[in-house]
């Protein structure tokens, strides 16, 4: 593969667009393109304009039809020890009818339906039916909470919900009908005419007129469903992600160019033999990861995949290595975190399974660094797996940096170089290609520097946002809000936002929309949230809050204002943007234009001498925070 990349790596510098025809040309095609890119009125790219294309048939008809019904797509490994097998013909059977049971419930192409499930084969089994029929579906993470499921529906004026009674999660049944009926309560939600709920958990659960069983409805279903082509532009989903204000961003994603981007990276970054490899992306389809890497591209490619639906710790720490050892998986695609948190736990969880199928391992969401990379490399790979460290982003659809397996020498913490098809560049706050230094360059912010097939057509709704937010900071180039530098062997090393979105175990926050919730509050006057370093989950929430004294009521200590703004952002947007520590502070550091520095504060969190201060309003104010803080640790 190595040597046949380096091969397709030429001919793709040479003719950039024929290359991605040609990794296009891998899908089944119902209308045949004629044009590869319209880049005329840019930023808003038009890949394979002409062409038509169904998801759902690339996923599954195809390979049921050129012989590979049989092959199973999914070995499902639920968290109470639970198992499903599904073939290709099965999740073919099983998508149609539920393709049939939305069109039963009013769902027609172009409808957005919301997602709001756990990790089981019915999430799977509902992107491709919506895929199927031309709707358009927008996942909510399990995780976040109604509320942010309320906003999510709303922006997107969903038609339809698709939940479950629960998930299973850490041994107990996780409601998420439940945070369905708060979501959609008084009428909140106007546009969704119907619930389709899967019955997991069998949890206790109140259906309301608008409420169906799936069992139910698609066991009414008819069972053949044809599926036709859609405009290659056609949108395909909506996933909310965070940017650098408070709203979450709805990242729109079309059919035929993010299924080529999808498919191909899968195909080359994973080394993917489709007959013999068992591959399994640890990501929850709430995420991007689990869209482009559990559903379409690995689907698209007609893997077998293992899809587990809990925690690695339920019942133990032994969980994962016992699922490797069980369905012999060979490709393993994950998130740094996790492999921190094992190590952290200790090799002995690993040792004890027999982990020699594996073949790849991938890792995904936050820089890797160079201790976890030798542990995974060593402990959980025994020495001889290729690492791939990925980066890419919800907005760029599917990896774009990564070293290929076999063609490079792969480095600790460097995601290397940018996949065959795609230009990055990195340069300096005027928009100038980085200096070179005696060891590569200096750090400066990554660019896409060409429209790539699967890049994101816009934001739901906004297009200005997506032409500011992308595209004017650097104009003509795409950029990702991430500083990185070459090493002198034009290796690309990544090295964190350079804005003030925050990476906590590889999901992404945004501190404004952390702050907007704290300041919901009514004890709050101001908060400022910061991003500090944390050993296991790479950053952590840490949340300084300016209190009304006027509103406390009955003065409740520094821990117990703690419990409850932390209980409220829990409920805000969800358990993962819980602050890990919130400060009660009596002013924030601003500049004399009355931005909150945020700089200063995030030494404070990570526990470093405060820097430089010479621009603050009133410089006392770091002062008295240092104060508290050392008054705190005294304690
Ligand atoms: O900062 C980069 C980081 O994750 C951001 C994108 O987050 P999200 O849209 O949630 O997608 C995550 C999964 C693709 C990037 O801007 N990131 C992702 N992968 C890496 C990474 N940072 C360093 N190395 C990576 N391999």
């Amino acid at each position: 593969m190595g040597d046949d990349f380096r091969a397709s790596f030429r001919v793709q510098s040479e003719d950039r667009l024929a290359f991605w025809a040609e990794q296009s040309r891998h899908l089944h095609w119902h209308k045949p393109f004629t044009k590869t890119l319209d880049w005329t009125n840019p930023p808003f790219a038009k890949w394979f304009e002409d062409g038509q294309i169904n998801a759902s048939y690339n996923c599954l008809d195809r390979h049921v039809l050129e012989g590979r019904g049989g092959r199973i797509a999914i070995f499902f490994e639920g968290e109470p020890g639970d198992t499903k097998t599904y073939t290709y013909s099965q999740l073919l059977a099983e998508t149609k009818k539920a393709a049939n049971a939305l069109l039963d419930l009013g769902v027609s192409e172009g409808d957005r339906v919301a997602l709001y499930m756990p990790m089981i084969p019915e999430a799977v089994i509902s992107m491709l039916a919506i895929a199927r029929i031309g709707a358009v579906h927008s996942v909510v993470f399990g995780g976040f909470s109604a509320e942010s499921l309320r906003s999510r529906i709303n922006d997107a004026q969903a038609k339809l919900v698709i939940t479950a009674d629960g998930g299973f999660r850490k041994g107990k049944a996780h409601p998420l009908k439940e945070a369905v009926d708060q979501a959609l309560e008084n009428n909140s939600c106007p546009s969704i005419e119907h619930v389709l709920v899967v019955e997991r958990t069998k949890s206790e659960v109140i259906m309301s007129d608008k409420d169906v069983w799936w069992q139910d409805a698609l066991g009414k279903a008819a069972t053949d469903h044809v599926a036709v082509g859609f405009d290659a532009e056609h949108p395909l989903f909506i996933l909310y992600t965070s940017g650098t204000t408070g709203k979450p961003k709805g990242i729109l994603h079309t059919t035929g160019g993010y299924l080529t981007g999808a498919s191909y990276s899968h195909r080359v970054v994973f080394e993917l033999n489709s007959e013999k490899d068992i591959y399994w992306c640890t990501a929850d389809v709430g995420w991007i990861t689990g869209h482009s890497y559990v559903v379409y591209g690995s689907l698209a490619n007609g893997a077998t995949q293992v899809i587990y639906e809990g925690t690695p710790d339920s019942p133990n720490f032994e969980r994962w290595w016992e699922i490797i050892a069980k369905y012999k998986v060979s490709i393993f695609y994950t998130a740094p975190t996790a492999i921190r948190t094992f190590m952290k736990i200790g090799r002995s969880v690993v040792d004890g399974h027999d982990l020699t199928s594996l073949r790849i391992l991938g890792s995904v969401g936050e820089p890797i660094n160079p201790e976890a990379w030798h542990w995974y490399h060593d402990v959980v790979g025994g020495s001889k797996c290729e690492i791939v460290d990925t980066w890419w982003q919800t907005e760029t659809g599917s990896i774009m940096i990564s070293p290929i397996p076999h063609a490079f020498k792969t480095k600790s913490g460097s995601a290397q170089r940018p996949l065959p098809g795609i230009t990055v560049g990195i340069v300096d706050e005027n928009g100038v290609p980085v200096k070179s230094t005696h060891d590569g360059s200096e750090a400066g912010y990554l660019t896409i520097d060409e429209p790539w097939p699967s890049m994101l057509r816009g934001i739901w709704g906004d297009p200005e946002r997506y032409v500011e937010t992308y595209w004017s900071k650097f104009p003509g180039k795409y950029f990702a809000g991430d500083g990185a530098r070459f090493d002198e062997d034009g290796d690309i090393w990544l090295l964190g936002r350079i804005d003030d979105v925050i990476k906590v175990s590889g999901h992404r926050l945004s501190t404004a929309e952390i702050e907007s919730a704290l300041v919901e509050h009514h004890w709050v006057a101001e908060a400022a949230v910061v991003g500090a370093k944390d050993e296991i989950t790479e950053q952590a929430v840490v949340a300084f809050v300016i209190l009304r004294q006027d509103e406390l009521g009955d003065a409740p200590n520094e821990e117990e204002i703690g419990k409850v703004l932390g209980n409220w952002v829990t409920e805000k947007i969800g358990a993962i943007a819980r602050p890990r520590q919130i400060m009660v502070v009596s002013e924030l550091p601003k500049t004399r234009s009355g931005k909150i520095m945020r700089r200063l504060l995030k030494d404070v969190a990570e526990g470093r001498p405060v820097g430089d201060t010479t621009t603050l309003a009133d410089s006392s104010v770091m002062n008295a925070i240092n104060d508290k803080l050392h008054e705190g640790a005294t304690d």
